[in-house]
């Protein structure tokens, strides 16, 4: 929404009437009470209030922060990258055990945080909240938390803060599902340059593994003109490069009543004039089409890069899997890929240990990334997610194989993506500045369109601006450059 909109929402609001109905005013009616709250609370301690959003797992949690920060400086509090925030928000995951697990692990320690700090205020939200099993932990062993809420209603956050100051008890509010997509709440973005923009919601793939399509609900397509007209908001507030957000892009637009492909929408993208650079996350392999293909031969702007997770090289466990593709049908399409978009840098997921898996599938996995030839490839081992296909298995596969198998695969993923790195020393690149190094002031850090990252000495003046970098040296997963 632009600042003019949003003023407009905000005056029109008046707190003494009855909240409306509708969203996103309503929305905005709450931020307005809370406002008033949080108010005479800064005057009382005299001090501002300070928010903190902790997030965990993918960029639709990492987008998903953003509206939530947005909404709560609305409020009027003063974000902070600190757990000493009087209001703080864990935005969780829950795809492998591994992130829940670090959920419970840092509650104890806000437990501890919020007996010296009686202001403070805990938030949790996100996939791990659709689970009933962790919501009724919570309740029972995590009394202290304030509110809890799920994926379906982020929006909400205003409403459910307001309930919270209003009655002194945790406030649940989870929803199983929703077709709702509210529009035009507040964000506030992380880096001025970048953005992410949902085109979809939810995932219908149900692989026998993942839990995304129990957490996240049914897919979901924004409608084109909400998604244009937000990427011109955004270029107008200085952003060139937009990552177009949803679990699986290549099927945008199948539920939407005005048909749309994937590629359609991408080349509306590419028309805005002011935007530089366009990325998205993920592709389905078994809808990655030959129209996609081509408008990114032909795009001055889509980024030389695709994320096309596999998760397996053999046909057994990828139809175990229920991922819809064999290998034969993989290497095709990378086929295409390589032969229509030149130098196309591949990067992939893949699991290790699904059950079943033999030495002979693993082969096959290994077999597969040294064909492909990936630039990076992220592997994880299978964690078994109650509630999927796949918990159900027989023959889940022993720890120390599936360890013996995984570091296996990282060396030979190693090996092929540092001869990646290496193939482009020597040569000049497109670089998108992104900030200051972390490892020494005096340089910057620049993402190049096939995604790998080049630090190179300059002001940090030139950060959000596109540059010419001359990569000198390959250093395994980034380069050392300088500005040509
Ligand atoms: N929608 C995306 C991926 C979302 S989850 C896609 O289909 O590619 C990101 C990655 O987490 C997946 O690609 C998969 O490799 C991994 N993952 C999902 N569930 C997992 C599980 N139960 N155990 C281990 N890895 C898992
Ligand atoms: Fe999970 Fe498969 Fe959906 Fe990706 S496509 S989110 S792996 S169910
Ligand atoms: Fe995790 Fe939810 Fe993303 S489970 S990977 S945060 S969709």
């Amino acid at each position: 929404m632009t600042d003019q909109n949003f003023l407009q929402q905000w005056n029109e609001i008046n707190i003494n009437e009855p909240a409306p109905e509708t969203e996103p005013s309503r929305q905005y009616y709450f931020m307005k009470k809370c406002k008033v709250l949080l108010e005479e609370k800064t005057q009382e301690l005299g001090r501002k209030l300070t928010c903190c959003a902790v997030t965990f797992g993918c960029q639709m949690n990492a987008k998903d922060s953003e509206k939530l920060l947005g909404i709560l400086e609305n409020i009027g509090f003063v974000a902070t990258e600190s757990e000493d925030a009087d209001f703080i928000i864990y935005n969780t995951c829950t795809v492998r055990e591994n992130a829940n697990l670090k959920v419970y692990g840092r509650l104890g320690y806000l437990k501890n945080k919020k007996k010296k700090n009686p202001n403070m205020m805990i938030a949790l939200c996100g996939c791990m909240m659709q689970e009933p099993e962790v919501v009724s932990k919570i309740k029972e062993s995590y009394r202290f938390v304030d509110l809890v809420f799920g994926t379906h209603n982020i929006y909400k956050l205003a409403e459910l803060l307001y309930q919270r100051l209003n009655e002194n008890k945790m406030v649940v509010d989870i929803l199983d599902g929703t077709d709702n997509i509210v529009e035009d709440l507040p964000a506030e973005r992380k880096y001025s340059f970048k953005a992410g923009v949902n085109i979809m919601f939810g995932c219908n793939n149900f692989c026998t593994y993942c839990i995304v399509p129990y957490v996240r609900g049914r897919e979901r397509s924004r409608n084109p003109k909400d998604i244009i007209r937000e990427i011109e908001a955004l270029v107008a507030d200085g952003v060139v490069e937009v990552m177009l957000l949803g679990q699986n892009v290549n099927s945008y637009g199948k539920n939407l009543e005005e048909k749309i492909t994937f590629a359609q929408l991408l080349q509306e993208v590419e028309k805005i004039e002011g935007l530089e650079r366009i990325r998205f996350m993920t592709s389905h392999p078994k809808d990655l089409s030959d129209e996609l293909i081509e408008v990114m031969k032909h795009s001055k702007k889509i980024c030389n890069h695709m994320h096309l997770p596999v998760q397996s090289g053999s046909d057994r466990i990828l139809n175990r899997m229920n991922r819809k593709y064999t290998k034969e049908h993989y290497l095709n399409l990378v086929n295409k890929l390589k032969e229509s978009i030149p130098n196309i840098s591949l990067t992939t997921d893949i699991i290790v240990g699904f059950p079943g898996e033999t030495e002979e599938d693993f082969l096959e996995t290994l077999d597969l990334v040294e064909k492909v030839g990936y630039d990076t490839a992220y592997t994880f081992i299978y964690s078994k997610r109650t509630g999927t296909p796949a918990a159900k298995m027989e023959n889940q596969v022993p720890e120390d194989v599936v360890k013996d198998r995984f570091d296996r695969l990282l060396k030979t993923i190693q090996t092929i993506s540092k001869e990646k790195t290496y193939a482009y020393e020597g040569t000049d690149q497109l670089v998108l500045v992104e900030g200051v190094s972390e490892h020494d002031s005096a340089y910057v850090t620049g993402r190049l369109s096939n995604n790998l990252l080049v630090h190179f000495k300059a002001d940090s003046e030139l950060i959000g601006k596109l540059v010419n970098v001359h990569l000198d040296e390959a250093k395994g997963f980034y380069y050392i450059g300088h500005q040509c």
